[in-house]
Formats: structure tokens, C-alpha cells, sequence
């Protein structure tokens, strides 16, 4: 059987979804179109979340589209295998997903006005995530210790889509090259229906009241949880296995702490603060 992981350029990327194919039609055959909106997250960020927002906000709050057709397929990745079929023939505006470290996005969008919104979380919820999801996951390998997972996060190179800090650097970079919206998941669970509006004009779309209450409502947790285009129980047991952990496992802030030791938190603190020296950025941790 083929390995699960492949190094490209330095970063990991599981085989199950991609190849050296997919990453090179993402990165060098893709033709951004000015009018295509994406969203770009590290894993465990709230890539699910804004897929469903920007699915609901583009069709005007009626929910039939997010409750009949998967997330992968409304708002697919760019960088899977699958991006090709999804993606050629859907017309305008077209929401597409990206977990690629800028430096494997695609080059058109750099000559083009497509948006990007960009959604951060909090490193500690964002680790504690990916160790549930490594864990359930068919197609990665099982984490083992929480410590031994944590120094391999903070070192960045063997986690699938590399460093944390490496990617929310890398993009953040790109801010005044490209039209971005930076947004944080913690943001969008403190104040869902301003986060809504905040999304709406970025994209330029109006929503009356109605349509907004209707986005907030069908992005829930609970809707999402709920909801089987959005909950991947689509997705058999082998490739993820949710009687371990389900996808949609918390959907709170501040669950590190039940998982970090006093020393590893700070000791994370210590690389955060070295790593993301210089940025002007700052996350709510509880
Ligand atoms: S993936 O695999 O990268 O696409 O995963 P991603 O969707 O980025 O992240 C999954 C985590 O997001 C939580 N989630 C939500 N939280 C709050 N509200 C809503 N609506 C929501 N939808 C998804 C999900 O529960 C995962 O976080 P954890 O901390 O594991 O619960």
C-alpha cells in the first residue's frame, strides 16, 4: 500500500486527498477568477465553519443548499484531488477551500481581485483539535502522547500542512497583495452575527435581517453537528472514525486546558512569543 503522507517543498500533505498532481494544478494550472471568494485556514481553524457561512450568506440565508449538498463539494479544497471535477465547471462566484501555506497557493491570484478570508485560531485550541483528529482519522497516523504530538506541533515539520506559525506568517505576509480578510474563530464565537455582517461586506453581498438570523442559525454548532452535509458521517469509519472523537467534537474556546500541563503551557507560550515576534496579531485563549 502507498505511504500516507508525501513531502512537498518541505511540508507534509496526506496522500488520501493529494498528490504532486493536484498540488501543481493548484499552484501553477488553477486560473483565479476575479470574482472567486476563498477560504484559507490551517487545519482546525473553523474551515468547516466558514465553508457553511459562505455557503448560506451566498445562497441569501435559504439553507436547502447546505442541507442537501456535502461542505467538500460547495466549498471544495483547491489543493485535493477532487478540485478539478468540482471546480472547472461551476459558475460564478465560486467558493473554494484552501489549508496550502501561501507559498502553494495558486500564482493567478496574485494578478487578480479575488477575496480570501482567513480564518486563525488560538494555537493551543488548534492543537488540541488536530490531536483529536489524528486520532480519529484513518489517513493519519495515530499521535501518540499528547507531549510527544505538542513538540512535533511547535517544531511544525511533521504536521500535515507544516508549521502553524509558518502558515498565519505566510499569509499574513500577503496583506497588502491581496484583497484579505482576516478573521478569528474565536471571533466568530463571540460575536456570530457581527462576524456574519463583517464576512457579508467583505464579499459585497447585502442581507436583509431575515437572511442574516437564517446564516447565524443554520452555522451553529448544533445545526452543524446535526446536520450530515456538514458533519461528515458521510464519510465512513475507516477514513474517520467518530466513535473515537466526533468531527464536530466541542466547538468551544479554552479546551487546552484540560490537555496542557502547567509546563507545556508554558512552554508554548515561550515559542509563541519567539515565533510570532514582529506580527500584529493577538488571540483570545479562553
Ligand atoms: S478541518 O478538518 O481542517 O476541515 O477542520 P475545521 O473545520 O477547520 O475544524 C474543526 C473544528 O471546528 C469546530 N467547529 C465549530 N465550532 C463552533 N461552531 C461551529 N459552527 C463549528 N463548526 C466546526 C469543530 O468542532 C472542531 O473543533 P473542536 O475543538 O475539535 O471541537
Amino acid at each position: 500500500s502507498c505511504p500516507m503522507y508525501m513531502i512537498h517543498r518541505g511540508v507534509i500533505f496526506p496522500t488520501n486527498s493529494h498528490d504532486e498532481e493536484s498540488l501543481d494544478y493548484a499552484e501553477n494550472r488553477f486560473q483565479v477568477w476575479d470574482e472567486d471568494i476563498f477560504n484559507v485556514t490551517y487545519p482546525k481553524s473553523g474551515t468547516t465553519w466558514m465553508q457553511q457561512i459562505l455557503t448560506l450568506i451566498h445562497s441569501n440565508g435559504d439553507p436547502t443548499l447546505s442541507r442537501s449538498v456535502p461542505s467538500w463539494e460547495r466549498v471544495p479544497w483547491i489543493e485535493q484531488r477532487t478540485a478539478h471535477g468540482y471546480l472547472e465547471t461551476r459558475p460564478s462566484p465560486r467558493l473554494i477551500t484552501s489549508h496550502l501555506p501561501v507559498q502553494f497557493f495558486p500564482k493567478s491570484l496574485f494578478h487578480s481581485k479575488a477575496k480570501v478570508i482567513y480564518t486563525a485560531r488560538n494555537p493551543k485550541d488548534t492543537f488540541v483539535s488536530l490531536y483529536h483528529f489524528y486520532n480519529m482519522s484513518g489517513f493519519l497516523e495515530d499521535p501518540g502522547a499528547t507531549q510527544d504530538f505538542l513538540n512535533k506541533f511547535l517544531s511544525g515539520e511533521a504536521v500535515i500542512y507544516g508549521s502553524w506559525f509558518d502558515h498565519l506568517r505566510g499569509w499574513l505576509g500577503v496583506k497588502d497583495k491581496v484583497n484579505l480578510l482576516f478573521i478569528t474563530y474565536e471571533e466568530l464565537l463571540q460575536d456570530p452575527r457581527g462576524s456574519v455582517i463583517k464576512v457579508c461586506n467583505f464579499i459585497g453581498k447585502k442581507l436583509d435581517d431575515k437572511a442574516i438570523d437564517s446564516v447565524v442559525e443554520n452555522s451553529s454548532f448544533k445545526s452543524m453537528k446535526e446536520n450530515q452535509m456538514t458533519n461528515y458521517s458521510l464519510v465512513p469509519d475507516s477514513i474517520m472514525n467518530q466513535k473515537k472523537s466526533p468531527f464536530m467534537r466541542k466547538g468551544i474556546c479554552g479546551d487546552w486546558k484540560n490537555y496542557f500541563t502547567v509546563a507545556e503551557s508554558e512552554h508554548f507560550d515561550v515559542v509563541y512569543h519567539e515565533k510570532m515576534r514582529n506580527l500584529d496579531i493577538s488571540f483570545t485563549w479562553d
